[in-house]
């Protein structure tokens, strides 16, 4: 059955560069797959032909709708994704910036509240990390940074939108300093105003009074469970904190004084630009006082139910690595819509294990 989902984001996506109505035969259409996407016949059309004002919209669909037709806009355009991820690569051979690219994606997506299903209140993945009055909350401290170096992306590839870059670039970031391949999905639809932004609080503080019941309170909101926390926690195997940002850690160590990338602050781990397990070991460990850990890190090995997985990744770098990579797919798709709704894969099929119309209905 043939939609016109098209339509609609055009509305939503005035930037896009293009929308593209493919065109899939009567066995394929009922299935579309985000990689049937690229293998059926397509064709574009100019975006200034769909603004919601132009009576060309209806017409154009109405005309094109036959039982053996599937119209499906995207959000993001694969080919511009790909060339994206190439940009990101280059940035981060200097920039050095991983980390923060991964905190920026987990600050974007952590806002999610499960309870609320309309979009965008939900929170979540949709770009609205860009607006200053969300970049301004106390969490986000030093997030601008990571925005600017991202935006010239921004500007270069305007099918794309800041949901999926924000998403692109954490991924990579991770796969580049040896940390596990992630099954992403793109197609994350953007939201257009700062009235659309969260609410300040979602994000998790470093220092709660009950550090274990703080976490699972945000995390649980999110639909996100204690192996997910323990898992994800795991990213501070990267990267430091900065006293002049949030208030945690020291000016400068060791480890820090010289870079790469801006020097200072503290990092969890000796080799902060590295992807591995050794956050894990050392904050089992502690014996470092050049290496930081948060009260949310330290209850880790202190909450029995967030040991049992502590410990197991302190042992284990595979189990580490592939729950890391499962719990970091999910994350990334909260709260997300999807255009098409079922998104779009970059290489290959996504491995992630939860449904994601539980996520993303596609619908609003
Ligand atoms: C469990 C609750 C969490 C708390 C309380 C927490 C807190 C913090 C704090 C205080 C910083 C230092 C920021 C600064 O001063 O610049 C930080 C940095 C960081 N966080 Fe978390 N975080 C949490 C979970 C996560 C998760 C789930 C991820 C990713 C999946 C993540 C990724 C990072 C990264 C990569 C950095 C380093 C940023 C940089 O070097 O610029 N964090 N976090």
């Amino acid at each position: 059955m043939a939609s016109v989902t098209g339509a609609v984001s055009c509305r939503l996506f005035p930037s896009a560069s293009r929308a593209r109505i493919s065109i899939s035969s009567p066995s394929s259409s009922s299935s579309l797959s985000p990689l049937s996407l690229s293998s059926s016949f397509s064709y574009f059309f100019s975006p200034l032909k769909c603004l919601p004002t132009s009576p060309f919209v209806p017409h154009f669909f109405l005309i094109q709708k036959a039982s053996w037709m599937s119209t499906v806009a995207v959000a993001s355009d694969p080919s511009q994704l790909k060339s994206a991820r190439e940009d990101i690569k280059e940035l981060l051979k200097t920039k050095f910036a991983h980390p923060i690219l991964v905190r920026l994606g987990w600050h974007d997506a952590g806002t999610y509240n499960k309870n609320i299903e309309e979009w965008p209140k939900r929170g979540g993945a949709n770009g609205s990390l860009r607006f200053e009055v969300e970049l301004k909350h106390g969490a986000n401290a030093g997030l601008v940074n990571a925005l600017n170096l991202l935006q010239p992306i921004k500007d270069k590839y305007s099918g794309v939108t800041y949901a999926d870059l924000f998403q692109l670039a954490s991924a990579t970031a991770i796969e580049e300093v040896g940390g596990p391949k992630i099954s992403m999905k793109y197609g994350r639809v953007d939201v257009s105003a700062p009235e659309e932004c969260p609410e300040e609080g979602r994000l998790p503080s470093a220092g709660p009074p009950k550090p274990a019941e703080h976490l699972r309170e945000i995390f649980y909101r999110m639909g996100l469970n204690d192996q997910e926390i323990v898992a994800l926690s795991g990213a501070h195997t990267l990267g430091r904190s900065r006293p002049d940002r949030s208030g945690w850690g020291k000016p400068e160590t060791k480890y820090t004084k010289s870079g790469p990338g801006a020097p200072g602050g503290q990092s969890w781990t000796i080799e902060w630009l590295k992807f591995d397990n050794s956050y894990f070991k050392d904050i089992k460990e502690r014996k470092d006082e050049d290496l930081l850990v948060l009260p949310t890190d330290a209850v880790l090995f202190e909450d029995p139910s967030f040991k049992v997985y502590a410990e197991k990744y302190a042992e284990d770098q595979e189990a580490f690595f592939k729950d890391y990579a499962e719990a970091h797919a999910k994350l990334s798709n909260l709260g997300a819509k999807f255009d098409p709704p079922q998104g779009i894969v970059l290489d290959g099929v996504t491995g992630e294990k939860f449904v994601a119309a539980s996520y993303s209905s596609g619908k609003d």
